[in-house]
């Protein structure tokens, strides 16, 4: 099978080959439900439904976390993307500025976006801090971890994820931004005292992402 991430017009946090890199990971594992912290644009998360219901027709589901545009916490490193809606090409810029006037990050634009699976999505909005304390993760058996970058949030992400399936044998726990991001110091810190904490089971892909094992 041919696995090809599209981008769609969109913004999405996997540039050039990641979301290739990415889809790769998702189709190694062929999971049934899947959970995304960090929706951003719903790129990814439309990718991730495209190839499961190729993987699975009717039996998957997408389950996806974000702020949507609330409030980022101060601790938090935005980067410059998430600031403005600011595209390099004028063309996206007059369409969705001017044209749609859609924030591409809102709940309302990734619904519309995601419309063609949606029995299968589910939307949350808030701080996944929160958010995770009362979402049931039982069926869940691949997580994306791309939201909040700082050391405090993704560490707190991880141990309410724990908390509920550290029984669950083969969960994967993917996180983004691992290595090779500059800009974004937390995630290797909180990765890493996570999976010593825990004893697990730990594998770096392609020097970005870090793939924890449950
Ligand atoms: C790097 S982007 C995600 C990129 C997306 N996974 C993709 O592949 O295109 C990070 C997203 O996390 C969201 N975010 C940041 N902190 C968050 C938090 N504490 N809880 C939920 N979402 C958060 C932001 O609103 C932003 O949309």
């Amino acid at each position: 099978m041919k696995i090809k991430y599209k981008t769609y017009w969109r913004k999405s946090g996997l540039k050039k080959n990641w979301g290739n890199i990415f889809l790769n990971i998702v189709n190694q594992h062929k999971p049934n439900n899947f959970l995304e912290v960090g929706v951003f644009c719903g790129v990814t998360a439309r990718n991730v439904c495209e190839l499961l219901e190729t993987l699975h027709k009717d039996n998957f589901k997408y389950i996806g976390i974000d702020l949507f545009g609330g409030k980022i916490s101060e601790k938090e490193n935005t980067p410059n993307y998430l600031k403005k809606q600011k595209f390099s090409n004028p063309f996206k810029s007059l369409y969705y500025n001017f044209i749609l006037n859609e924030n591409l990050n809102s709940i309302e634009s990734v619904r519309k976006f995601l419309k063609k699976f949606s029995k299968k999505v589910e939307l949350i909005q808030g701080n996944s801090n929160s958010v995770l304390k009362n979402l049931d993760l039982e069926n869940i058996d691949f997580i994306f971890l791309d939201g909040g970058h700082s050391f405090e949030t993704v560490y707190e992400d991880l141990n309410l994820i724990f908390k509920k399936i550290s029984k669950k044998k083969g969960l994967i726990i993917l996180c983004d931004d691992y290595l090779d991001a500059a800009y974004i110091t937390g995630v290797k810190k909180a990765v890493d005292t996570f999976v010593n904490k825990n004893s697990l089971k730990l594998e770096l892909v392609e020097r970005r992402f870090a793939k924890i094992i449950i």
